[in-house]
């Protein structure tokens, strides 16, 4: 069966199992790599991709459920929040293998878009799901409140 979606601006249509993860779609149909597989049952954050501009785990989210939607991926979000959050992520070194950083990155846009000024908690509350082996927990925190300031600049 035929689905039809936006990704990433552009018009595509994937013929596939309705209840094939968009995860699998997008690495091995649209080769979008930067979008990670961790854990597989939305346990972990590192395949967060925006559907329809709100941030989801796209190894629960299946092709059949995204029919007329618009997908973006970390290859293409270019919204002043993740605008914002690259460069305090650069300033403040937020990353260490980098492995988990595409799906904080898609979570914390999706924060900064809702809530312009997070304090700790909405932080906290937000980025509670998106899990980093290295523990990167306290520069992420730091590089979302940087990254709130440079947006109110
Ligand atoms: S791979 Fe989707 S939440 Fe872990
Ligand atoms: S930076 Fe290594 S898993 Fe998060």
């Amino acid at each position: 069966m035929a689905i039809s979606f936006t990704l990433n601006g552009e018009a595509k249509s994937l013929d596939a199992d309705p209840e094939m993860p968009l995860l699998w779609a997008l690495r091995d149909e649209f080769q979008l790599t930067g979008t990670k597989f961790g854990c597989g049952v939305a346990l972990c954050g590192a395949c967060t991709v925006h559907v329809d501009g709100v941030a989801v785990r796209s190894c629960q989210t299946f092709i059949g459920d995204i029919e007329g939607a618009s997908v973006t991926t970390i290859e293409a979000l270019e919204t002043d929040e993740v605008k914002a959050l690259r460069q305090a992520w650069v300033e403040l070194d937020v990353p260490q293998c980098g492995y988990c950083q595409s799906g904080q990155l898609m979570q914390a846009a999706d924060l900064l878009a809702t809530s312009p000024k997070p304090t700790d908690d909405d932080i906290d509350a937000a980025m509670d799901g998106n899990v980093c082996r290295c523990a990167s927990y306290q520069r992420i925190r730091a590089g979302i409140h940087r990254a709130a300031e440079i947006l109110e600049a």
